[in-house]
């Protein structure tokens, strides 16, 4: 692969205390010390600051799992993409499934992403199916994520842009319940492809794309191998020290 493989760890509302997210996180320090690849930690906002400002190191950035579109102002509960970058993040996620549940929109979704990206902040874009259709109209609404979603992005942008593909099924589950790699690769190329449908070729080249949805050390070298993807979003065992560590050793060792 001619770039470093990805890994943004979404950790969810996890863990219940700052306590234990310390010791979530000097597990991930020392999973991350051997790791080939490039680290994303998207811990819940209200730890950002403290686990960024301790951490001297240089091996994990941070992101977070979330971003208003708003700039500033009266938008209670709402954290705007410059205090994420003070305290410490890099990315931040856009249009989880776990959002769009809430009720979020592919609209709100696309000035999310804008917000992020003027902010400084490189946006991962999260879009995927609820359900495979026989007659495969899942495509269209990926690509209706993917046009609405990326509405506002430059061409000059899209180096900043990662796009996760999460087919929403098959989020939180176990390996065997996950995408199986092939079709995790024809979806990473139709992205492709509908990515140059607005963008020049090249450009659309540069946009990473990472598939999410019951990533775990058992499916991930063959995720790596015939998925055709960059990367991965990983939920659920990014909680689980172990099992993290020997998802990273994994993908390090290919
Ligand atoms: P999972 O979550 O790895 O637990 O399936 C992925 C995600 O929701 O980002």
């Amino acid at each position: 692969m001619s770039r470093k493989v990805f890994v943004a760890a979404n950790w969810k509302m996890n863990p219940d205390t700052l306590t234990e997210a310390r010791k979530l996180f000097a597990s991930a320090k020392k999973a991350a010390g051997s790791f080939r690849g490039e680290l994303v930690l998207c811990p819940p906002s209200a730890y950002l600051s403290e686990l960024s400002r301790g951490y001297r190191g240089s091996r994990i950035v941070f992101g977070a799992q979330d971003v208003s579109h708003e700039r500033a102002g009266a938008h209670t509960g709402e954290i705007s993409g410059a205090m994420l970058r003070s305290v410490g993040a890099s990315y931040a996620l856009a249009g989880h499934s776990e959002r769009r549940a809430q009720g979020e929109g592919n609209e709100s979704v696309g000035k999310k992403v804008s917000a992020a990206l003027s902010s400084g902040l490189s946006p991962i874009l999260c879009v995927g199916e609820r359900i495979r259709d026989e007659h495969g109209d899942f495509f269209h609404v990926v690509e209706e994520q993917l046009r609405q979603g990326l509405a506002g992005v430059a061409e000059s942008s899209l180096p900043r842009i990662t796009v996760a593909y999460e087919p929403v099924w098959a989020i939180g589950k176990r390996a065997e319940n996950a995408m199986k790699p092939a079709d995790a690769h024809e979806m990473a190329i139709f992205i492709r492809k509908t990515l140059t449908q607005s963008y020049d070729r090249s450009a659309a080249g540069k946009v990473r794309i990472l598939y999410g949805g019951s990533v775990e050390p058992e499916n991930v070298a063959g995720l790596l191998a015939d998925g055709g993807v960059g990367g991965f979003l990983v939920g659920h065992v990014s909680i689980e020290p172990a099992r993290f560590a020997e998802l990273l050793k994994i993908i390090s060792a290919f």
